[in-house]
């Protein structure tokens, strides 16, 4: 029997992983400049905190999670998102009342039909900041998200989505106002709205269904900013006056998310280059989610970024590293060769030097190192090793020389 990975699983190999490379170096150096430190958490967690916290109305809890009995009995489900997991880690080391500008990374599962861009393994790069009220910290998070999409080279693919929900309260009202008046068109709504309009009817302002695009075009379709306040609206303007010079911003009062634990500031980045999962980046403000997992008051806002989607998106630049392929003809002293290769690797950060280790022909080790990209071919043999003279080949120019070891120090220094 051949086994083949899961579906929606991914296996990631070397010529992607260099550009997950890129990437993973690109956001870690924007996280620096704003002095947000790892937390690792686990992949598994007791599935009712996935249920407490992304909420029992939401897709994921309802037909998302990959969940299971353990050994002992207890249900356990494998992370559908970091958050909830990141804050059940604070509260249980009694330290949810500290500030904290976290960030993770890795793998997260949703049990999703999927298609391009939606893998049920997919990973994630999530950022939390807890203890810092509304206010400037919306503004950081949406200026960490501007920073990022500008190291990736991707802000003119980008339009950042913004929405308020309101407090707990407006959102609520607002929820029942809306479910009151979709009531009298819910014969027309597709049977998965006409679910939503029971379970939370807000998600059916997101629907891609088009009878329920129709009903929420019309004129008297009560409107989420009719229900916010001054300062609500104020700090949408204020996002997108800080920012549109960067990037496209757009306030799209229709922009719920799909997690129940929102309120606040909510966001989504989009790009139409991405087909129908145009939504790479997720975020919001969480302020009573803390309070109602059993720890201290406290507000809290993050996001998260879909890093396969974003992989997409991204073009990695060339990489100015040289490839030094090293074909390693001695026979008895073929361990000074080895010495000779780890000290050109000690020389330059700039250079890899990669080694055959076969003891075929060197024509066909010269086959290889071409094969394998390399910019220079270094061969050392007894000979050279006696002699210490090297022979030293440019495969982009054709060329091949006869150099010292101190000749080849000059050059890879200088590559
Ligand atoms: P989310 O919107 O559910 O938010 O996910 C964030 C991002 O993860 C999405 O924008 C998308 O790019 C990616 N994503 C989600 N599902 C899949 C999938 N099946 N395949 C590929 N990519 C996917 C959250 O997870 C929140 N925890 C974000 C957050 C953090 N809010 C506050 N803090």
């Amino acid at each position: 029997m051949k086994f083949q990975s899961l579906r929606g699983m991914q296996d990631i190999f070397q010529s992607d992983s260099k550009k997950w490379h890129q990437l993973r170096q690109a956001y870690q150096l924007v996280l620096n400049r704003y002095g947000i430190g790892e937390v690792q958490n686990p992949i598994l967690e007791n599935l009712n905190l996935f249920v407490r916290t992304v909420g029992d109305s939401s897709d994921i809890v309802n037909k998302e999670l990959y969940s299971f009995q353990d050994r002992n009995g207890d249900f356990i489900a494998l992370r559908p998102e970091g958050t909830a997991g990141f804050i059940r880690s604070i509260i249980e080391k009694k330290i949810e009342h500290e500030s904290h500008k976290a960030y993770y990374a890795g793998p997260m599962f949703r049990y999703e039909r999927p298609q391009k861009g939606r893998f049920r393994q997919f990973h994630q790069l999530g950022v939390e900041y807890v203890g810092f009220p509304e206010g400037d910290a919306d503004l950081e998070i949406i200026s960490i998200v501007a920073d990022l999409l500008e190291e990736l080279g991707i802000s003119q693919k980008a339009v950042i989505h913004i929405n308020h929900l309101g407090s707990s309260e407006v959102k609520q009202q607002y929820c029942n106002v809306l479910k009151e008046f979709l009531m009298d068109y819910k014969d027309s709504l597709s049977e998965i709205d006409q679910k939503r309009l029971e379970s939370n009817p807000l998600r059916v302002l997101d629907s891609k269904d088009e009878s329920a695009q129709d009903i929420l075009a019309l004129q008297e379709v009560p409107r989420y900013e009719e229900f916010l306040t001054e300062e609500h609206l104020q700090l949408l303007n204020d996002i997108n006056d800080t920012f549109q010079e960067r990037v496209d911003i757009s306030i799209d009062h229709k922009l719920v998310r799909g997690l129940d634990y929102y309120t606040g500031l909510v966001f989504e980045v989009l790009s139409n280059e991405l087909g129908a999962q145009d939504s790479f980046i997720g975020g919001g403000r969480y302020d009573n989610l803390i309070l109602e997992l059993g720890g201290k008051e406290q507000s809290a806002i993050g996001f998260a970024v879909g890093l396969d989607r974003l992989l997409t998106l991204f073009e990695p630049s060339n990489e100015d590293r040289k490839k030094i392929i090293f074909i390693n003809l001695a026979g008895s002293n073929r361990h000074h060769a080895y010495k000779i290769a780890s000290n050109i690797r000690a020389l330059s950060k700039k250079v890899t030097v990669e080694s055959i280790l076969t003891d075929a022909s060197l024509k066909s080790q010269l086959r290889k190192a071409n094969k394998l990209g390399g910019d220079f071919v270094l061969i050392i043999g007894d000979d050279e090793i006696t002699s210490g003279n090297f022979i030293w080949k440019d495969l982009n120019e054709g060329t091949q020389e006869i150099v010292t070891l101190e000749q080849l120090t000059g050059k890879i220094t200088h590559l």
